[in-house]
């Protein structure tokens, strides 16, 4: 069954509080479309056109916001959606190998989901962790200094 396209009382309040944080209301548009992809998962055109009238915003607008970031998903992702980071630190402690074998693991690439729809792929740049590289993000945690085998282990416990 399809998700109705539309914000309950309680989100459309969060929208308004959203935007009286800001001078200008049209600022909000990010922790709104946050807000809507968490909602439904992913943010389609119909989507975007929701947010736009609830934000007084043209489509297009949303739009670029929604494509510029890749945080904002334009199709659907996985329930559990793993980034990889490739970047100097994490490549050099083995962060590309990482990518790669979860790529074979799961028969998917970059930005593309398994048949079942329970894990997605992404290859990132740095996401401000290097510290402790290599290091992926499953959903919004982050998860440092991963072997191979502790990613498969993370996953398992999150997708079974
Ligand atoms: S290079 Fe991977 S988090 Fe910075």
């Amino acid at each position: 069954m399809s998700q109705e396209i539309a914000f309950t009382k309680e989100e459309l309040a969060e929208i308004e509080r959203l935007k009286a944080q800001y001078p200008e209301s049209k600022a909000a548009i990010m922790p709104v479309l946050w807000m809507t992809q968490k909602k439904f998962g992913w943010l389609s055109e119909d989507v975007m056109r929701m947010v736009g009238d609830v934000m007084n915003l043209p489509f297009a607008h949303v739009k670029g916001v929604a494509t510029f970031y890749t945080m904002y998903f334009k199709k659907p992702m996985g329930k559990f959606h793993v980034q990889v980071c490739t970047n100097v630190s994490c490549m050099l402690r083995g962060g590309e190998e990482i990518y790669h074998e979860l790529c074979d693991k799961y028969g998917i690439g970059h930005n593309e989901r398994t048949a079942d729809g329970k894990i997605s792929l992404e290859e990132v740049e740095c996401m401000g962790a290097c510290g402790g590289a290599p290091m992926i993000a499953i959903n919004e945690d982050y998860h440092e200094h991963v072997s191979m085998a502790d990613v498969e282990r993370l996953i398992a416990s999150m997708a079974d």
